[in-house]
């Protein structure tokens, strides 16, 4: 009778114990405490040698049923906290992903690149081609060929970066008319468009010593001023509005004969004069004219047979009127605050 009351008073604090471990560490020290080998409940068993033989079988069920009850009640606590520590494991990396999420900027195309593409879109629609060339130039393409020679004044037009004896960084994209005549002779059409960087030596507030052009050139049989004056006061109309007017000034360069720049009404005041257009209702976008008999000559073509037109404006200065920009730095500033304007 004693011995039973001792095992039922162990049953009770292992199972009060067991209730309240908060690691499987504890009931692991617990089940060695109450079962092990030298254990509380087992010790109390080895006790049972000393019952009379009539009690022992009653005695032994009991003390074996309470043993299984431990044992029972610690696998079932160290499973739960087990999975309690899955779960807060669980928790913790978990994404909730009913938050609010972090906007990504997606990038877009600078102002230049877009002017230049609606560049390019517009004379691709007037059926040219855009096509590219180098800007580490040969003397030859970039004035030579152009009817520059080696003493011509009109090379002081522009600034140049000299390389090397006979390389140079161009100065305009006209070179890439004579790359162009020079691969296609004799065969006409050409109808070209060669967008890209040029450098001049200026560098003040309204210069950058690099900037973008894009080029023209046309060249066909009987190909008249009229078709150059169609096509670029078409190009402005598209490119600025359609009530855009544009005059012809005439001009010099050595490669054009004859030359003209292109005005166009302005695109502050409408023509009636203000501090954009310094009063005169114009802005001058390009140069322009008929290509050079000596030029068409020099690249191939026989220019009896044949005649041609060439342009070429600044995409700064495009993308300034189009977008009311007075500052030609802030194409190079890379501020954002800009650049995410358009
Ligand atoms: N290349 C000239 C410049 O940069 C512009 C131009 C191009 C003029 C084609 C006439 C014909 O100033």
């Amino acid at each position: 009778m004693e011995l039973e009351t001792k095992i039922r008073e162990l049953r009770e604090a292992a199972l009060a114990q067991a209730r309240e471990a908060r690691s499987a560490d504890d009931l692991a020290d617990l089940r060695v405490k109450y079962l092990g080998r030298k254990g509380l409940l087992t010790g109390v068993l080895r006790g049972m040698a000393a019952l009379d033989a009539a009690s022992r079988p009653a005695v032994g069920r009991f003390a074996n049923a309470v043993k299984e009850e431990i044992e029972d009640l610690v696998l079932e606590r160290t499973d739960a906290l087990a999975r309690t520590e899955m779960d807060r494991n669980l928790t913790a990396s978990s994404v909730d992903v009913t938050l609010p999420g972090v906007p990504v900027g997606t990038g877009g195309l600078h102002p230049l690149t877009l002017v230049r593409q609606e560049i390019e879109d517009i004379f691709v629609g007037l059926g040219f081609t855009v096509v590219e060339g180098p800007e580490v130039e040969l003397d030859y393409y970039n004035f030579e060929a152009l009817n520059m020679g080696p003493d011509h004044p009109a090379r002081d037009m522009w600034d140049t970066f000299f390389l090397d004896e006979g390389v140079l960084l161009r100065t305009h994209t006209s070179p890439v008319q004579v790359r162009t005549m020079e691969k296609t002779a004799p065969a006409v059409p050409i109808r070209i468009l060669a967008p890209g960087k040029v450098y001049r030596r200026d560098d003040d507030a309204t210069h950058a010593p690099m900037f973008h052009q894009v080029e023209g050139l046309m060249v066909d049989r009987r190909v008249r001023l009229s078709d150059l004056k169609g096509v670029l006061a078409q190009f402005a109309r598209q490119i600025f509005s359609p009530d855009i007017r544009t005059r012809f000034r005439a001009s010099y360069f050595p490669f054009t004969e004859p030359s003209a720049e292109m005005d166009i009404s302005c695109v502050m005041c409408g023509g009636d004069g203000c501090r954009v257009c310094s009063q005169t209702g114009w802005l001058e976008i390009l140069g322009s004219g008929m290509v050079h008999p000596r030029v068409l000559a020099m690249s191939g073509y026989d220019p009896s047979q044949v005649s041609g037109f060439a342009f070429g404006m600044g995409i700064e200065r495009i993308a300034m009127l189009k977008y009311g920009i007075d500052d030609l730095r802030v194409f190079l500033d890379n501020d954002l605050r800009f650049l995410t304007q358009f």
